[in-house]
């Protein structure tokens, strides 16, 4: 069964613009190949994301995630198993803060 984790988490004060945007790339092409969906929020240093897809590649990803030094108070704020993923075949995306609220309240 599918899994969906949210977390939150404050970014490190040296990671810039280009390093997310590079970061996006790359956790697109590792999520896509391995099933897993999600979407990406920053406002200042504030990151949330939602990440949905095969379980245990999800929880897997989510304690690497947890390890990386990029960001720190990594703070899980939903872990529930769903029906089917909710976002398309997208593996990462960025989107505005206000936008990954909105997407937040329609999950079902
Ligand atoms: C805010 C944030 C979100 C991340 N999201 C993802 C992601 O969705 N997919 C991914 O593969 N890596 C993501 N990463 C990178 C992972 O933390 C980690 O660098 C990656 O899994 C490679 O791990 P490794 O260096 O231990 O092999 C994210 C990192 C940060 C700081």
């Amino acid at each position: 069964m599918p899994l969906r984790i949210v977390y939150v988490s404050t970014l490190a004060p040296d990671v810039s613009e280009d390093d997310i945007a590079a970061l996006v790339d790359k956790a697109a092409a590792f999520n896509r190949a391995h099933g897993i969906t999600g979407v990406l929020a920053l406002e200042d240093r504030r990151m949330c994301q939602i990440l949905e897809g095969p379980d245990a590649a999800v929880a897997a990803l989510f304690r690497s995630i947890g390890r990386d030094p990029r960001h720190s108070g990594v703070t899980e704020i939903v872990n529930v198993p769903i029906n089917a993923v909710t976002f398309e075949d997208w593996g990462m995306v960025r989107r505005r803060m206000i936008d990954m609220v909105v997407s937040a309240f329609a999950l079902g």
